[in-house]
């Protein structure tokens, strides 16, 4: 299946830009690193199978394969499956330390793997692009190739992040944006009228609520619903924060404190819901 059948045509193009390899390390700093270290603390020990769907470049997958996990990427983007591929090659040229298992393109509501073949799944991105049957098709497909057990971790973004950020950043004075916020609150669509690339692109923002009730619904039983950034979202000073060790253990456990507060969450520009299968 192309890309195109897979993606919305809005999507895709905002994908192909090619920013995503590099995002953690720019503007998403607070996002990777809390990531990374949810993943450290949810994933059982490796060798465990952990299929990274939507894993995009391989920003998770390459240091859980380093880690010693197996890890099979899949992503709706050609481009994406490329570089992950190629930045496998590169790690284990440079260290001779494990690369990825597998690396395809492929669809979330249509996975290629058995049933019961994997300790744990990550769908870290196909849920924001996804509407709410192809969303409900995905959960199905983790469900379906996990061991019993197994382990969902799946990334939502908040439905209130473009009006945090719009303020930030001071998009919210063009009236545009500010009917794009209303719209996103009203009803968690979110849509980028001007293709803006710092609007973002085509997605539904969840309300933290939803996000556990559609994983629930899955039939997975639900661990919890967990501030990725939480009161560090929509940082202007991230490097301030994190280039410091002291400072930035500081800042983490301020994060860790507050990551499952019901009152916190909403404002937290990412969600991670942990379900069991
Ligand atoms: C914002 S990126 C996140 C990439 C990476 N997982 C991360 O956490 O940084 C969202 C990813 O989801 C992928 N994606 C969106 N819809 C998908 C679908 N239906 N099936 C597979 N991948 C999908 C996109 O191609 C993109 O690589």
């Amino acid at each position: 299946m192309s890309d195109a059948h897979m993606l919305d045509p809005e999507i895709l193009a905002h994908y192909e830009l090619g920013f995503e390899q590099s995002r953690l390390e720019t503007v998403g700093r607070v996002e990777g690193v809390r990531t990374r270290e949810l993943l450290r603390r949810l994933l059982p020990p490796a060798p465990a199978v952990v299929l990274d769907v939507g894993g995009g470049a391989g920003v998770h997958a390459l240091p859980l394969a380093r880690d010693g996990y197996e890890v099979h990427l899949l992503d709706a983007v050609e481009l994406h499956v490329q570089q992950a591929v190629a930045a496998s090659e590169a790690q284990r040229a440079a260290d001779g330390r494990e690369r990825l298992a597998s690396a395809r393109h492929g669809d979330a509501r249509a996975l290629p793997w058995a049933d019961g073949a994997a300790d744990a799944v990550l769908l870290l991105g196909p849920l924001y692009h996804l509407d709410g049957a192809g969303r409900a098709a995905a959960l199905a497909e983790a469900r379906r190739v996990l061991k019993p057990g197994g382990l969902l971790l799946a990334a939502a973004i908040s439905r209130f992040a473009s009006t945090f950020d719009g303020i930030r950043a001071r998009a919210l004075a063009d009236p545009l944006f500010a009917e794009v916020c209303a719209h996103d609150v009203a009803t968690g669509d979110h849509r980028n009228p001007d293709g803006r690339p710092e609007w973002f692109t085509t997605a539904h923002f969840h309300h933290p609520d939803e996000l556990w009730d559609e994983v629930a619904v899955a039939g997975f039983g639900v661990d919890g619903v967990i501030a990725v950034e939480g009161p560090a979202s929509f940082l202007r000073d991230e490097g301030w924060w994190l280039d410091d060790p002291e400072r930035r253990e500081r800042l983490l456990e301020a994060i860790r404190r507050v990551e499952h507060e019901p009152s916190v969450l909403g404002a937290s520009a990412h969600l991670l819901a942990v379900g069991r299968a």
